[in-house]
């Protein structure tokens, strides 16, 4: 689909274009805006109509999405920046395709290509930086592929391509400073990045059945970040103490004892700024007071039960212990004078009180827990709540002065309780944006709660919900005008 028509005027002004900036849309089919050559979802089955010969100012083609399986010689541009072909069943790659583009392409991304080898074309490109292959069955690496790209190559991410040795061609890659790999692996060596030991900044290692960190990692003096979800971890140890470490995620691993964490994670005590542990099986709250930079902790999807035990530092702003099996928060939070948001959702609480956790926090999610009563003594003083979520808590009482810290409260949701009333003390909630109220099935509307029309509608609250048949809106704008003041 042209999107010029083939008047004598256009193509002269075409040509006058061309041989003065090239910048025209190189593919008949796709769209061109700056920078970028837009070809993706247009159901291709063949590389598109090649116009032009030549780009300027390095642009990239985006061809992600369609049904291409060849991308034959000359079907490129010269001087492009980058490709994307995700998505696209390549079984045929030219030799000479990105001959044109040696010294410009940077970026390549391949995903669910169907090649058995490493593509002979990769040779040419002398400036590549950034190579990604996911979904792809490659059996055959050539390393002298790998080799010449290594003069360039700083970030490659290889996901699920069907590899599951250790690759011996990762040495040839010096300068590499992110690697993100996933793919099943029997073991990897201790030595595995030595020739990456200084570049290596960000490293990822997901689904590679790991069992122990060993000492792989102690060897990297400028990691800033490393993952290794989804894999066996009970042993951790080696984590490099170079004080740069800032990052560090275990999602889904096996870790279980919790001195055996706090002293894997005495190298990184004074650099770790975010913890990810979800989904390890821990079931004490560790004692983290000796991490000092440390901002965010996630902790949800363990076993922890134990609200008497560990701390967190004072320098925590974030922490996520959802879907654990916490009944009091006595203790560990006592030292988290910074923490803003509190993620309780799905635990065994069935009290929340306001001395167990900081003034500070304004986001609390006590979502799915056993509160049966809210009342004043659930919030701290000068309490800095603005989001505060209580549903699907078996909460039949809310006393009259529940909420009277709240001046800062915005949005309040307490769907799914067993309330029968509207809770008066609403009316201390001058802040108040929205409230949901839903699924709260034993909920009546009363005259008894006459105070809170002024409230509703001087405040322009928000409420969803419904008492009996009758929302609750309607009732606090409309009907209560009837009850006798
Ligand atoms: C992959 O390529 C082979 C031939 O090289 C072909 O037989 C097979 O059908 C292709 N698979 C897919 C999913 O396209
Ligand atoms: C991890 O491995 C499992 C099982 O082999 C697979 O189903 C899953 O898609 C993999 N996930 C990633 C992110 O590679
Ligand atoms: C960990 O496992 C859970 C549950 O299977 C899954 O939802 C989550 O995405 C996984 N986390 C990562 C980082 O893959
Ligand atoms: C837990 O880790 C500590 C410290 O590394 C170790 O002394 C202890 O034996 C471990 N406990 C279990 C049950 O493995």
């Amino acid at each position: 689909m042209a999107r010029w028509s083939y008047t004598v005027r256009t193509v002269i002004h075409a040509w006058i274009f061309v041989s003065v900036t090239s910048d025209i849309c190189p593919y008949k089919e796709c769209q061109c805006v700056e920078g970028l050559i837009e070809c993706e979802d247009l159901n291709l089955k063949s590389m598109p109509t090649l116009v032009v010969n030549k780009v300027s100012f390095a642009p990239y083609l985006a061809l992600s999405r369609n049904s291409i399986t060849s991308v034959p010689d000359g079907s490129l541009p010269s001087g492009l920046g980058g490709v994307d072909f995700e998505g696209n069943p390549l079984t045929d790659i030219g030799q000479q395709v990105f001959v044109g583009s040696s010294d410009t392409l940077t970026t390549l991304k391949f995903s669910n290509v169907n090649l058995s080898e490493f593509p002979f074309a990769l040779l040419y490109l002398g400036n590549l930086q950034h190579l990604s292959i996911k979904d792809s069955q490659i059996q055959q690496w050539d390393i002298s592929v790998w080799a010449s790209l290594g003069n360039t190559l700083k970030d490659v991410t290889l996901v699920n391509v069907g590899i599951t040795n250790w690759p011996d061609w990762i040495p040839v890659l010096p300068l590499l400073t992110s690697l993100e790999f996933s793919s099943a692996i029997v073991s990897i060596p201790d030595d595995a990045f030595r020739t990456q030991a200084q570049n290596m900044l960000s490293l990822t290692l997901r689904n590679v059945t790991m069992t122990s960190t060993s000492s792989i990692f102690s060897i990297l003096p400028a990691l800033t970040d490393l993952i290794l979800d989804n894999n066996k971890i009970s042993q951790l140890t080696g984590l490099p103490n170079f004080g740069r470490l800032t990052y560090l995620s275990l999602e889904n691993n096996s870790i279980a004892n919790t001195s055996h964490l706090t002293d894997a994670l005495r190298p990184v005590q004074n650099s770790l700024r975010s913890l990810y542990m979800d989904g390890n099986k821990l079931t004490i709250f560790p004692d983290l007071l000796f991490m000092t930079s440390l901002d965010t902790i996630h902790l949800s999807n363990n076993l922890i039960d134990n609200g008497n035990t560990g701390a967190i530092p004072t320098s925590v702003s974030f922490l996520a212990l959802e879907n654990n099996r916490l009944t009091t928060l006595v203790s560990f939070l006592e030292m988290g004078t910074k923490l803003d948001t509190l993620q309780l959702h799905s635990n065994m609480l069935a009290e929340l009180a306001g001395t167990d956790y900081p003034a500070n926090v304004f986001e609390i999610d006590v979502s799915l827990n056993l509160l049966s009563r809210v009342t004043e003594s659930c919030f701290p003083q000068n309490s800095k709540l603005e989001t505060l979520r209580l549903d699907l808590n078996p909460i039949s009482t809310v006393s009259v002065s529940a909420f009277g810290s709240l001046v800062n409260l915005r949005y309040l949701s307490m769907t799914n309780t067993r309330i029968r009333r509207l809770p008066v003390s609403m009316a201390s909630l001058s802040n108040l944006i929205t409230i949901d109220f839903r699924g709260n099935g034993n909920l009546v509307c009363t005259c008894s709660e006459y105070i809170l029309r002024l409230w509703y509608s001087s405040n322009g609250v928000d409420c969803s919900g419904t008492c009996g048949l009758t929302s609750i809106d309607f009732f606090l704008r409309d009907l209560s005008a009837a009850c006798p003041s």
